[in-house]
């Protein structure tokens, strides 16, 4: 079972969302591209076009070389979105995407969220690290309550 099939037996929400394959996706998402860089909201508008959940553009963009993430906030809540994934990844990925939209649809100051293929921490995946102008916290062991505490304690 892929890891996003694991994850919509987890999320039924997601279950309404369809696979694209990664080919399909990272060709969508060069096309949004400005530059090399993809924005958030091209990213959400791509998603909702193709019906599918956000996540999916979060993993396929880790493994793009040439395009990735413009970030537009000061804080990056940066996401292994590599073999993290088998640790519990997507569920911490699914609850920052939850988090960042309801920051954004309440106009609070929200953050970005920056996928990658590995963060070099794989002893504590899944592994998020938090980049603000105070330096970077490591979230070793991430969970979905932990990302809501952290999110909680800096805004
Ligand atoms: S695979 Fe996730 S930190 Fe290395």
């Amino acid at each position: 079972m892929s890891f996003w099939d694991r994850f919509k037996k987890d999320k039924p929400a997601a279950a309404a969302s369809r696979v694209v394959s990664t080919d399909e996706l990272t060709a969508s998402l060069r096309s949004k591209a400005r530059g090399a860089k993809v924005s958030a909201a091209d990213v959400a508008s791509l998603c909702q076009e193709l019906g599918i959940a956000q996540e999916q553009a979060y993993v396929a963009l880790a493994m793009m070389d040439n395009t990735s993430l413009a970030t537009e906030h000061e804080v990056q809540f940066v996401i292994c979105t590599g073999n993290c994934l088998e640790r519990g990844a997507m569920a911490c990925l699914h609850e920052l995407i939850a988090l960042r939209d309801s920051r954004l649809s309440a106009e609070l100051p929200a953050f970005d969220i920056v996928p990658r293929r590995c963060l070099t921490r794989c002893q504590v995946a899944p592994a998020v690290e938090v980049r603000s102008s105070a330096g970077t916290a490591v979230l070793a062991n991430a969970t979905p309550k932990a990302l809501k505490e952290a999110v909680g304690d800096l805004f």
